[in-house]
């Protein structure tokens, strides 16, 4: 059984028609799994039902083999992590450090394990010199680096990512190939919503094309090395 299971979903915001369509799918930590499709084809909200953000009206999404229904928040933020199209969405804290801290701390870890992840996670992400930043002044690829960052520090088994390219710039995007390079290396599943079609021939090995609410294609590459 693949890490996130969806079988049979259906999912409509408030009142409205489906908009995803009885959609049956396995999502394996071994894969780098695009997903390609026309704007309003579902692809952010298949994302959230994939990452336990949104519950689905009918059928069933498994998270490493539970019923997302039935999981805390908490239980889902350490098996999958999330990174919203627009990565501002989940930057809270006054400085780019607290934002890394705070959310271990409120979890009563102990300070010099916090203090140890936040400085290995701005290492990582190259955000070391931003610590004492106020993340509302960063640039697009700064935020994007310390809600990585913020991700990270979960150790999450999978990663699912908004359109991360977007908005980035040349270098920027090399240096986000290398970090998802690196959650690869360490086993962490990935599925990336992309319209960037270099970005998705350079890392896929599974592209899955929506439309309309389905998924229309769904195609292996290669498995990855
Ligand atoms: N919060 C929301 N409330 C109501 N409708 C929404 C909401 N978010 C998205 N939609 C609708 O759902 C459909 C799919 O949107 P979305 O999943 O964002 O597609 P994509 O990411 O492929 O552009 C669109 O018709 C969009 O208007
Ligand atoms: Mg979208």
């Amino acid at each position: 059984m693949g890490y996130l299971t969806l079988k049979n979903v259906d999912f409509a915001y408030g009142k409205s028609d489906f908009i995803i369509k009885n959609t049956s799918l396995q999502l394996f930590q071994e894969d780098f799994t695009a997903v390609v499709g026309p704007n309003g084809s579902g692809k952010t909200t298949l994302g959230k039902l994939m990452a336990g953000l949104l519950k689905p009206q009918n059928g069933t999404v498994m998270i490493d083999g539970t019923d997302s229904n039935s999981m805390s928040l908490g239980a889902i933020g350490k098996r999958v992590g999330y990174l919203f199209q627009n990565p501002e969405k989940q930057i809270f804290a006054p400085t780019v450090y607290e934002e890394l801290t705070f959310p271990l701390e409120i979890k009563g870890t102990e300070k010099k394990v916090v203090e140890r992840k936040a400085k290995e996670a701005m290492e990582v992400f190259q955000i070391s010199h931003l610590s004492k930043a106020f993340p509302f002044t960063l640039s697009q690829g700064e935020k994007q680096r310390l809600a990585l960052a913020a991700i990270f520090i979960h150790e999450p088994k999978f990663l699912i990512l908004d359109e991360p390219t977007t908005g980035l710039d040349k270098e920027r995007k090399v240096v986000l190939s290398g970090i998802l390079k690196n959650f690869q290396h360490e086993g962490v599943g990935m599925v990336v919503i992309s319209h960037d079609e270099a970005f998705v021939e350079e890392h896929a090995t599974r592209v899955i094309k929506m439309m309309g609410g389905k998924i229309i294609e769904d195609t292996r590459k290669s498995f990855r090395s």
